[in-house]
């Protein structure tokens, strides 16, 4: 059998469209969410990822506002820019690219950010929401990994989900998520006992561990849906001396041959984060002004 390939682009290009209707809708009544992105320092990958989300940001019909810092600027120094960005109206949404250079601790700009701004749910209080089901920002690549397997699994009550790691960022919340969704959930990671046997239990399997290729398709139960979180770059001498691929989490030839659904890397849950960040952004925009936010 070979799974169905959840395409997560065209998925992602949907909801955007969906998003920019939105926004269009909003400009009648006088409201263009704004989006303000904070880079610190040179990151290359960090570079790509923030001009990326400019583009398509503008691409919806929303304000970006992007703030370029040296890797030098201090934590108060970026405090104070969180601090203005928060009392600025025209900004609905902020989201400050992780990782920070050293002398910031990143823990306490992220509870600097107004939380009905805080367009990563990231903040202890949309974390907390999270945990107790009550509404409120919920970090994108978890919410881009619940849509897609939405798209193909309507109904996730009682089934049995493995998320394969435990950050804060992904892990956790994709946890809370699931379990939402009435799923038996077991969250996995590197000190787990049997992690091809627990893995072998998920009809949902959700792979963020950012190890290359670490499941492998005897670790998938047949019929299971697939999700690979990871983004890894390895060597492929198969292109050539020093050419490198990009790999996920999960050996997706292996898996694909058990799975019934799975994402591929790339074009799978990679564009579904910066669709949800718009989505957020959108969510901020209309809960700050008390307007409904319009099912997407
Ligand atoms: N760095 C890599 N992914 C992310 C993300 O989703 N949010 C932020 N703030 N930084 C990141």
């Amino acid at each position: 059998m070979s799974a169905n390939i959840i395409d997560g682009k065209a998925y992602a290009e949907g909801l955007r469209a969906r998003i920019a209707d939105a926004v269009r809708a909003l400009s009648g009544q006088d409201v263009t969410p704004g989006l303000a992105v904070v880079i610190v320092g040179e990151d290359p990958a960090s570079q790509l990822y923030v001009k990326n989300k400019a583009r398509q940001t503008v691409e919806v019909g929303m304000r970006s506002f992007e703030h370029k810092l040296p890797a030098s600027t201090s934590e108060a120094e970026l405090l104070d820019l969180v601090a203005r960005l928060n009392a600025d109206p025209a900004v609905d949404g902020i989201l400050v690219q992780l990782p920070l250079p050293r002398q910031i601790d990143a823990q306490k700009v992220i509870e600097a950010i107004d939380p009905a701004k805080d367009v990563d749910g990231f903040h202890p209080i949309n974390a907390g929401r999270l945990l107790t089901g009550v509404p409120g920002l919920v970090s994108c690549t978890p919410l881009g990994c619940l849509l897609l397997i939405q798209s193909v699994r309507r109904d996730l009550a009682g089934l049995d989900a493995v998320v394969v790691g435990r950050s804060n960022i992904v892990g956790k919340p994709m946890a809370q998520l699931l379990l939402a969704q009435s799923c038996t959930v077991t969250v996995a990671h590197s000190r787990t006992k049997d992690l091809e046997q627990v893995c072998r239990r998920a009809d949902i399997l959700v792979a963020a561990v950012g190890r290359p290729e670490m499941v492998r398709g005897d670790w998938v139960k047949p019929g299971a849906t697939v999700i690979d979180v990871g983004i890894n770059r390895v060597p492929n001498p198969a292109a050539g001396e020093g050419k490198t691929k990009v790999v996920g989490d999960v050996a997706y030839q292996e898996a694909s041959q058990v799975a019934a659904a799975i994402t591929p890397v790339p074009g799978g849950v990679g564009p579904m984060t910066i669709a949800c960040l718009l989505h957020n952004t959108l969510e901020a925009a209309c809960l700050r002004r008390g307007l409904p936010f319009p099912a997407l």
